[in-house]
């Protein structure tokens, strides 16, 4: 057990999946030697299939890291998108920026900052918004990205699970506690709220897809 799926069952749906091409297989390589925390495997599909399903004309990406899961997003979308990622790590947005230029990705633009900040100052509308940086506050994230989500729009959250974490105490690390806290706060919050339908999976490190309830 991983804290949330068994090791068998995790083993087992990745290896169903094929390699990445040629960008997205350089990129893993590059996260795994440096230990830069990407997308697993899994999620990274489960990601492609739902931005082919909502197919989104503008994404927000909270957390680039090396842009892997941004350059991923756009292409499953044959780069018809424009995708915003918020990242604070001078570093990472140095090397995400340089792997955007050499594979030719002009539509995907870094916003430096703390994501707390840089979406208060955010004002356009987004069709999928992909939070996947800060776990200690998605929580605080969520009423700008509300407002920020176009009507149709989702929102899907990695490590929402948290290892395990955030569904069973005895797995419960005390440094975690207050991510934890935080984290349950966020899945009460988009479970809770009528207005909103979320669902949460626990595939990779747990994600939640949360949308608007039709209003017909
Ligand atoms: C899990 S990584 C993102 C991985 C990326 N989405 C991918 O799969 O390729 C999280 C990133 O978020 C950044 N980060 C963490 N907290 C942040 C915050 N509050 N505001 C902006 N960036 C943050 C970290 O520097 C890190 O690069």
């Amino acid at each position: 057990m991983n804290g949330i799926t068994y090791d068998y069952m995790e083993d087992y749906i990745r290896g169903l999946l094929p390699e990445n091409s040629g960008v997205l297989n350089e990129l893993r390589s590059f996260a795994e030697k440096k230990n830069v925390p990407i997308v697993q495997k899994e999620t990274a599909r489960f990601l492609e299939l739902m931005v082919s399903i909502q197919k989104p004309r503008k994404i927000l990406e909270l957390g680039t890291a090396i842009g892997y899961s941004a350059i991923l997003m756009s292409e499953a979308l044959n780069n018809k998108v424009d995708i915003t990622s918020i990242e604070r790590d001078t570093n990472m947005i140095a090397e995400a920026e340089k792997n955007f230029a050499k594979y030719g990705f002009d539509n995907i633009n870094i916003l430096q900052g703390d994501a707390l900040e840089v979406l208060e100052n955010l004002n356009e509308k987004y069709d999928l918004i992909f939070m996947d940086a800060g776990k200690g506050h998605y929580n605080h994230f969520l009423p700008n990205c509300l407002r920020l989500l176009s009507e149709e729009g989702i929102i899907i959250a990695d490590n929402v699970l948290f290892r395990g974490m955030v569904a069973n105490n005895d797995l419960l690390k005390r440094r975690k506690i207050t991510i934890v806290k935080r984290m349950r706060k966020y899945l009460e919050e988009v479970n809770a709220d009528s207005d909103l339908i979320t669902s949460v999976i626990p595939m990779g490190d747990g994600i939640a897809v949360t949308r608007r309830r039709l209003k017909l």
